[in-house]
C-alpha cells in the first residue's frame, strides 16, 4: 500500500542525477499512480533559483527525451519547490526544517519524508549528521524519515565502513536505503521468482549440476563526461562490489524463509560472506583488467581511454574487469562464478548464463539457462534435440520468453528507479543493499584492488574499443576448459580480441 502522503527532499535537486533519472522517475510514477495521493518535492541546491525557475528547469529536463503535454507538466511541477542552501553547512537546516513543518501543517501531511542524497559522494558523510543534529531524522508514528544514499558507497572497504559508521550514528539501519539501480531492473527482480517459484530449478541449482555461472555487463558507452569520477574508480569499483555482487548474491543465495526484506537480506549477506576474498595470488590469477584503446564500434571510431577528456594520458585505470569468484559453501564449492564488465565493448549486453553439466553420453550441446537483463529482457533455456530426422546428430534448440513481446509492455522511457522509489515509499528494503552486504562485498575485492594499486602496470591489458575485451579475460574460463557464453552477442563477426600490453 502506498503511503498517503510524503515529501521528497532531493539534495542536489538541480544536478545531473536528479534531472536525468530521479525527476523523470517521479514523473513516470505519477503517471502510473505509484506516488502517494499527496506529495511535494523540494529540490535543494546552491544556485539562487526561485520556485518558478526551478519548475521551468524541471519541465525542460522532462521534455529532453520525450515530449509531454504542457498541462501534465504544469500539474506535475506544481508539486516542486526549491530550497537554496549549501547543505554541507549547518546554517540552512533550520530553514529546511521550517519548510517541512510548514508543508506538513498547511497540507495536512503526515510528516513522512524521503531525503534523497543525489549529491557528489563527499556529501554522503556530511549531510546525515546535519540532518540528525537538526532533528530532521526523528520519526513519529505514521511519520517516517528515510535517507537514500546513492553510489559509490565508499571508495574502498575502509571508506565504506566509515560511511556506514556515520550513517548508523545518525539513524537506524531501517531508515537507510542504499540504492543500487541494478536491483530495480526487471530481470534482476525476476531472479528470485525464477529460482524459487519453479520447482524444476531448485534441485539442480548446485555444484552437482551447474558447471559455471557467468555474469556479463558489457557497454558500448565510454567514460562519457565522468572522467573525474571514473578515472579514480575504474571498472571494478564502478560495477562489481555493488551491481554485480548483488546479482551474484541473488543467484547464489539459499531460499529465504520468506520474501520479507530481512529474510532476503540475510541470505544475500550469507552468500556474499561465503565468497573467498581475493589475495595476492588469486588477484594475479583470477582478476583481469583492461583499458580500451582507439577502435571502431558500428563504423564509428572512438578514441582511446587515455585520450578521453579529463583522463590522465598515462592513466592505468581499468575500463574492463573480469573476475573468477569461488564460493566456499556446500552448494557452490568448485563452481566458478565468472564476472566481466567493460566499457566500449563490441555491443551492449548485460546477461547471466547458468551453464549446466553436460550429459555423460553427449558432451555437447549443453543446457544453458540465460537471463538477459538488457537490452530486451528475456529468459531462455537451451536444450539438446535431434538435428535431423532419423539421425543421431544433435543440435541446440532454445526456448525463449521475451518479456517485452509477451507482456506487451517495455521499459522504454522508464529510468529503472521507479520500482525502487515505490518500494522505498512503502518501506520495503528488499531491493536495497544493507550495511553488512556493502562491507562484505568490498571485503571480497579489496585485496585485488590493493594488488592493482601496488602494481599499476602489471596485469593491465589493452583492448580496442569495439572488441570483446582483453585476451586475459578469454583465458580466464578457457584455462579451465570453459568459455564465455555470450548467447545474445550481436555481430556475427565480432571484432578481434585486444592485445596484451607490451
Ligand atoms: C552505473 C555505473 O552504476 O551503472 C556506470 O556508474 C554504468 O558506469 C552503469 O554505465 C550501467 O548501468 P546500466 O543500467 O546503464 O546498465
Amino acid at each position: 500500500m502506498t503511503a498517503a502522503s510524503c515529501i521528497f527532499v532531493i539534495f542536489g535537486g538541480n544536478g545531473d542525477l536528479a534531472r536525468r533519472l530521479l525527476i523523470p522517475a517521479l514523473y513516470n510514477m505519477s503517471e502510473a499512480d505509484q506516488l502517494p495521493e499527496r506529495y511535494e518535492v523540494i529540490g535543494t541546491g546552491r544556485a539562487p533559483l526561485t520556485d518558478e525557475q526551478y519548475r521551468e528547469s524541471v519541465k525542460k529536463a522532462l521534455q529532453l527525451k520525450k515530449s509531454r503535454s504542457s498541462a501534465a507538466l504544469d500539474e506535475f511541477t506544481a508539486h516542486f519547490h526549491y530550497f537554496i542552501g549549501d547543505m554541507s553547512q549547518v546554517a540552512p537546516y533550520a530553514g529546511l526544517k521550517r519548510l517541512l513543518e510548514q508543508a506538513a501543517k498547511n497540507q495536512g501531511f503526515s510528516g513522512s519524508v524521503v531525503f534523497y542524497l543525489a549529491t557528489p559522494p563527499d556529501l554522503f558523510c556530511q549531510i546525515p549528521p546535519l540532518l540528525k543534529s537538526s532533528g530532521l531524522l526523528e520519526q513519529a508514528p505514521g511519520a517516517w524519515r528515510r535517507v537514500v544514499i546513492e553510489k559509490p558507497f565508499g571508495h574502498d572497504l575502509n571508506t565504506a565502513r566509515e560511511l556506514n559508521r556515520i550513517l548508523l550514528d545518525a539513524m537506524n539501519e531501517d531508515q537507510i536505503y542504499r540504492i543500487d539501480h541494478f536491483l530495480g531492473k526487471r530481470m534482476v527482480q525476476s531472479i528470485l521468482p525464477i529460482r524459487f517459484a519453479n520447482t524444476i530449478f531448485e534441485p539442480l541449482w548446485n555444484r552437482n549440476y551447474i558447471r559455471s555461472v557467468q555474469i556479463t555487463a558489457a557497454e558500448t558507452l565510454g567514460v562519457e563526461k565522468r572522467a573525474n569520477y571514473y578515472d579514480q574508480a575504474g571498472a571494478l569499483r564502478d560495477m562489481v562490489p555493488n551491481h554485480m555482487m548483488q546479482v551474484t548474491a541473488l543467484l547464489g543465495m539459499e531460499p529465504p524463509n520468506s520474501l520479507r526484506a530481512s529474510d532476503v537480506q540475510s541470505e544475500k549477506l550469507k552468500l556474499i560472506r561465503a565468497i573467498t576474498p581475493f589475495d595476492e595470488r588469486t588477484a594475479r590469477a583470477n582478476a583481469v583488467r583492461g583499458q580500451y584503446t582507439q577502435g571502431k564500434i558500428g563504423g564509428i571510431t572512438y578514441p582511446a581511454y587515455r585520450s578521453e577528456p579529463g583522463v590522465k594520458p598515462d592513466s592505468t585505470t581499468e575500463t574492463f574487469a573480469a573476475l573468477k569468484l569461488s564460493i566456499d559453501n556446500w552448494r557452490w564449492s568448485g563452481v566458478p562464478f565468472y564476472l566481466q564488465t567493460g566499457k566500449r565493448m563490441a555491443f551492449p549486453l548485460t546477461q547471466i548464463v547458468i551453464e549446466f553439466n553436460s550429459a555423460p553420453t553427449h558432451p555437447l550441446p549443453q543446457n544453458l539457462l540465460t537471463l538477459k537483463i538488457q537490452p530486451d529482457p528475456l529468459i531462455s533455456l537451451t536444450l539438446a534435440t535431434q538435428a535431423t530426422e532419423g539421425g543421431h546428430q544433435l543440435r541446440q534448440a532454445r526456448i525463449c520468453f521475451n518479456y517485452d513481446e509477451n507482456l506487451k509492455q517495455n521499459d522504454i522511457g522508464r529510468t529503472g528507479y521507479e520500482n525502487l522509489l515505490s518500494d522505498l515509499i512503502n518501506g520495503d528494503a528488499t531491493h536495497f543493499q544493507s550495511a553488512e552486504q556493502a562491507e562484505a562485498a568490498w571485503g571480497v575485492v579489496q585485496p585485488a584492488l590493493d594488488f592493482w594499486e601496488e602494481n599499476p602496470s602489471e596485469n593491465l591489458e589493452f583492448y580496442p574499443a569495439g572488441s570483446l575485451g582483453p585476451v586475459g579475460a578469454r583465458r580466464l574460463p578457457e584455462r579451465e576448459g570453459r568459455h564465455w557464453l555470450l548467447l545474445e552477442s550481436a555481430p556475427a563477426a565480432a571484432p578481434p580480441l585486444g592485445e596484451r600490453a607490451a
